[in-house]
């Protein structure tokens, strides 16, 4: 537990030091839980991008809740765990509806369990949004919070219930808000994972793990299993690849992309070998061979600005368009000198 005099030293800490960051300007919840539900996953930098485009696509609830889920997915686009964008989209609809019909009138609701309830919104991000749009005082736990809480307390592998009890302890009841971002803004930024910055820790005296944090806490044993799959782009007379919209379950869920098959796989003269994308997902590491069909294969290709597609399928379908690119340039370049040839050739008889 952080007593007394640390919570006023880690909001003086927190008053000085905080980042400039935009979410942190505004009271209006929405905006509020637009940058927690991306901060889930996404490192600030790149949610400081997807924020400034939620915002300003879906500057309200009621204007998501209008919107296809296509249309939420294509702001999300690139931002990764593209199920968060459409239970983002499923919450707006619910936030619009009636209370009679279970919703809430068109406003978030302010208190934990309201929040808890909503899809897409688990315990980090109702205890966050509660208390820092809605001064709630309610303690979140996050990555962060539980590594300044290891350290803390010195222990190697915190269970989560303990970090809970650890942090609604510490709580500082009345700046909810500013003290769970402060706890957040230590971990990101101080008490970081590696290269810690213990001098400038305004909790450090309190610090049982301060002579040596790195062993706090243990790392988690990351499984990541390597994939293997072959890509298969065709186009259309037009050039545009042929999409498919993903079904909603499952990865890449509601976004475009070509066909994919396990393993490696061939496909005879009709497909030329693109090359391979490799792609880092959180629990994933794909190794993709790109296969772009030569010759068009129907007419119903798709506009690749009209839909949205993963950051795996952009670089599997930038490859295979080089690819096609090349080996028409190719035989454009082999045709004409064939007729060059032959016209030389001729000449020459
Ligand atoms: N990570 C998630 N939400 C955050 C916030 N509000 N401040 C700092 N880091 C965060």
């Amino acid at each position: 537990m952080l007593s007394a005099s640390d919570q006023q030293a880690l909001l003086n800490w927190y008053d000085e030091h905080q980042r400039d960051l935009p979410w942190r300007a505004t009271d209006d919840p929405w905006a509020i839980l637009l940058s927690e539900v991306l901060l889930q996953q996404t490192q600030v930098a790149r949610g400081l991008v997807y924020w400034q485009r939620m915002v300003e696509a879906f500057p309200t609830v009621a204007s998501m809740a209008q919107a296809p889920v296509d249309a939420v997915l294509k702001a999300w686009e690139g931002a990764g765990y593209y199920s968060r964008a459409r239970r983002l989209h499923a919450l707006s609809q619910r936030v619009v509806l009636p209370a009679i019909e279970g919703g809430f009138d068109g406003r978030l609701p302010s208190s934990y369990d309201a929040l808890l309830s909503l899809p897409g919104i688990g315990p980090y991000t109702a205890a966050a949004v509660a208390s820092i749009a809605f001064g709630q005082p309610v303690a979140c736990v996050d990555g962060n919070i539980r590594r300044v809480m290891a350290r803390q307390t010195a222990q190697p592998a915190p269970a989560p219930t303990d970090v809970q009890t650890w942090a609604d302890g510490s709580l500082h009841a009345e700046r909810p808000g500013d003290w769970n971002q402060a706890l957040m803004e230590l971990g990101a930024t101080v008490c970081t994972p590696k290269r810690v910055r213990c001098e400038q820790c305004p909790v450090a005296p309190s610090c049982a793990g301060r002579s040596t944090p790195e062993r706090y806490p243990l790392p988690k044993r990351q499984r990541i299993k390597s994939v293997v799959m072959t890509a298969i782009v065709d186009h259309d007379v037009q050039g545009r690849p042929l999409l498919h919209q993903r079904p909603s379950a499952g990865l890449f869920g509601g976004l475009w992309g070509p066909e994919y098959l396990e393993g490696r796989v061939q496909r005879g003269e009709k497909y030329l070998h693109a090359g391979v994308v490799k792609h880092q997902l959180s629990h994933r590491s794909m190794t993709v061979d790109v296969l772009v069909g030569v010759s068009p294969v129907a007419s119903d290709g798709v506009e690749r600005a009209a839909v949205a597609t993963s950051t795996l399928d952009e670089k599997v379908l930038a490859l295979a368009t080089r690819a096609l690119e090349a080996s028409m340039s190719n035989d454009e370049d082999k045709r004409r000198s064939y007729e060059k040839k032959e016209v030389g050739d001729g000449a020459e008889v």
